[in-house]
């Protein structure tokens, strides 16, 4: 395993790092965790580094699973909330005293600390599909120190990273596996599009046999679509669009079925930026919930995987979210959830060494 050539790298994208590195990525992550297990820290890998962590949105599992990372491999986290500081933001979107330029943090913060780590997307940039990774570039152009983007409005590379290591811990590995990222419905329409679009990334750079399953009106960035189809023909598998939710499930070894916005949430020139359409789009497809019957459909062995938070008795039904052992299909959410430790502490230990 080479493992050079990773050391000040920012980590905004799964397209940032070719194949290899993310396969590498994935066996320094199932290492940490073997080790972890075992009872073995690390806390030399990262003694005395400090990841400052900006979150213009809410988390559980981001926030604790990076500042846990930090604290076993001997480094802090440190939270920052934007409205408590001077809100970070782009030139041209400043308000005297309320505002601090995102060129101004970043080389204020490169001077104190190993990292940066952000989270934002969606009502912080007012739907404008593309603002906040905007952001995060902005960032990462001005910051000394790596930038790690904790979910934009594109990505969240750390989830996607999660994810396929739950697939590769699951089948030994990504050739065969049928993968299918769906929809589902949420009474709530504030949800990205950057789960699902770095989720197909990941399962066709790595080879797995892709089904994207939504509605009409619920499409993902035609570039994504095209990095996937490109990834696909690389890598030996395959990728497929359909708008029929039970064929997604149909002897599929790994489903994740969730909900993002409609395209017609996004501001011009993507959508029309109006709430109150995106919900009654989003209200025909209450159909889309994932219940043991449809996963009866799937392989045998199939696993029931979800980013979480999950919004129970609409996207799924309790009986599947809870089956987490047993014979036949079983949830993996919380395999998922752990796993966000182990893939975050594989990348901050190369990135920030
Ligand atoms: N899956 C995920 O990113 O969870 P949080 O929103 O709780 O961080």
């Amino acid at each position: 395993m080479k493992t050079t050539g990773f050391a000040g790298r920012d980590f905004l994208a799964e397209t940032d790092f070719t194949p290899q590195e993310i396969k590498t990525i994935l066996e320094v992550a199932e290492e940490l965790k073997r080790q972890h297990g075992m009872g073995i820290y690390h806390d030399d890998l990262l003694r005395s580094k400090t990841l400052f962590m900006l979150f213009y949105n809410q988390s559980l599992r981001t926030r604790n699973s990076f500042e846990a990372g930090m604290t076993q491999l001997g480094g802090h986290a440190h939270y920052l909330d934007p409205t408590k500081i001077y809100t970070p933001a782009l030139e041209g979107k400043e308000v005297a005293y309320s505002t601090e330029r995102v060129s101004d943090v970043a080389r204020v913060l490169s001077r104190m600390g190993d990292a940066i780590a952000i989270r934002c997307y969606g009502d912080p940039v007012e739907w404008e599909y593309g603002g906040s990774h905007a952001l995060l570039e902005e960032f990462a152009k001005w910051s000394d120190i790596p930038v790690l983007n904790m979910e934009d409005d594109i990505y969240h590379p750390f989830q996607g990273l999660a994810d396929v290591l739950t697939v590769k811990e699951e089948f030994g590995g990504f050739k065969g596996v049928d993968f299918t990222m769906s929809w589902a419905y949420s009474p709530s329409v504030h949800k990205p599009r950057a789960v699902p679009q770095s989720a197909i990334l990941y399962a066709t750079m790595l080879g797995m046999n892709v089904t994207l399953a939504h509605p009409k009106g619920f499409d993902l960035a035609p570039d994504i679509i095209k990095q996937c189809e490109t990834y696909a023909d690389d890598a030996g598998g395959s990728f497929k669009i359909t708008n029929d939710f039970a064929e997604g499930f149909k002897g599929a070894h790994a489903v994740y079925p969730k909900a993002w916005a409609p395209v017609n949430l996004f501001q011009p020139p993507v959508g029309d930026y109006d709430f109150e359409k995106s919900q009654e789009i989003m209200d025909l497809y209450k159909s889309w919930k994932t219940t043991s019957e449809l996963m009866d459909t799937c392989d045998k062995k199939a696993i029931y995987m979800h980013c979480l938070p999950a919004d129970r008795g609409y996207e799924v039904n309790n009986d599947v979210m809870d089956k987490t052992e047993g014979l036949g299909w079983r949830s993996a959410i919380f395999d998922e959830a752990e796993n966000r430790l182990h893939v975050q502490k594989a990348v901050m230990s190369l990135l920030m060494k």
